[in-house]
């Protein structure tokens, strides 16, 4: 293992203004987003929409990675140049999702655990063969009645940790996801307090199973109000309660912590991040691997339509300026107006 290559790669993905799209969407959850927008969902289509993601022009000056899923990362763009090298020619890193996907605890209704650990370390070495430098796991923590469960948390941690450590074994830099829904009418403290033991179980994990975190990135949620609860923190309290959550348990050594957006509007996404970003300074970058908060925007513009890439790309470009810009704490809700 090299730890050096890897902690570079990690520290590259959270170079100064810039975060990672997740553009990972499995084939069921791509073809949901289609649907909305009343695109069919073909390989073709799916290729399409890619490779306008991809060949955005000045995109780079925002982006440091892209999140594949595997039909992507063995798929062309029109010139005939594989996707993993028409990201990494334009010097972005191509990355790849290789969980396969959340599934029923048994014995725990509501509550999920990762598959994919089975055959990983054989993907893991075709992945890299293919050009990705980084690899992305999600666990999925519910929030309910009773909710989380400690069997819950730990299994999803274990899951974690063994995944983080065959990703370093084969030169891939493991970003962690431990997601806490928002789904559900819980306070913000109450994400705090499970977001907080999640955390603090994935890191113990991590630690046990010789993951180098330099090496890693963490992908979380924020701390925010469950979704249907009636009391909505705001953007001050958001940024606040999730710095103290995260200055508590995730160590000095992780390089970066790369937001998901998990249901928060893109402006909410960016806004809130802007906010963090604008406290102060911290032991970890503070950046963003959007998936729907980068992308919703740019499936409106588009709608399947060849006629509307040019839109499309505008719409995206807008989209990862505003985070490029949050990154610094330099956003201001002003920017979204700036017609594109
Ligand atoms: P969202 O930003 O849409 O939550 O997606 C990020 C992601 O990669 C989820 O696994």
């Amino acid at each position: 293992m090299n730890i050096d290559a890897l902690a570079t790669t990690a520290r590259a993905m959270v170079a100064p203004g810039k975060g990672i799209l997740a553009a990972d969407e499995s084939t069921g959850t791509i073809k949901k987003r289609f649907d909305s927008i009343d695109a069919e969902s073909t390989e073709e289509t799916r290729r399409a929409y890619r490779e306008l993601l991809f060949t955005t022009e000045g995109a780079p000056k925002y982006v440091s990675g892209v999140i594949l899923f595997d039909e992507t990362l063995r798929q062309q763009a029109s010139d005939g140049r594989p996707f993993p090298k028409v990201l990494a020619d334009s010097g972005i890193i191509p990355g790849i999702k290789v969980d396969m996907g959340a599934k029923d605890l048994a014995g725990f209704p509501g509550e999920k655990v990762t598959d994919g650990l089975d055959g990983l370390r054989g993907r893991l070495a075709e992945y890299y063969d293919l050009g990705a430098r980084f690899a992305k796991w999600r666990a999925v923590i519910t929030i309910g009645d009773g909710i989380p469960t400690r069997t819950c948390i730990e299994s999803n941690a274990h899951a974690l940790a063994r995944y983080a450590a065959l990703c370093q074994e084969s030169g891939l830099v493991p970003i962690v996801e431990p997601e806490v829904l928002m789904d559900g009418g819980h306070t913000i403290e109450r994400c705090e307090e499970v977001t907080l033991a999640t955390l603090e179980r994935v890191y113990s994990e991590l630690h046990g199973h010789r993951v180098v975190l330099e090496g890693t990135l963490l992908k979380p949620n924020m701390v925010l109000s469950g979704k249907d609860c009636p009391t909505q923190a705001g953007v001050g309290e958001v940024a606040a309660a999730t710095l103290r959550c995260f200055l508590r348990v995730v160590p000095a050594a992780v390089p970066g912590i790369v937001f998901l957006s998990g249901g928060q509007t893109p402006e909410q996404a960016t806004e809130r991040l802007n906010a963090m970003n604008a406290m102060g300074d911290y032991p970890w970058e503070l950046s963003f691997s959007y998936g729907r908060a980068l992308q919703a925007p740019v499936l409106e513009a588009w709608r399947g339509s060849d006629a509307n890439v040019g839109a499309a790309k505008r719409a995206y470009h807008h989209r990862a300026k505003l985070n490029g810009a949050a990154r610094y704490g330099n956003y201001s809700r002003e920017m979204e107006k700036v017609s594109v």
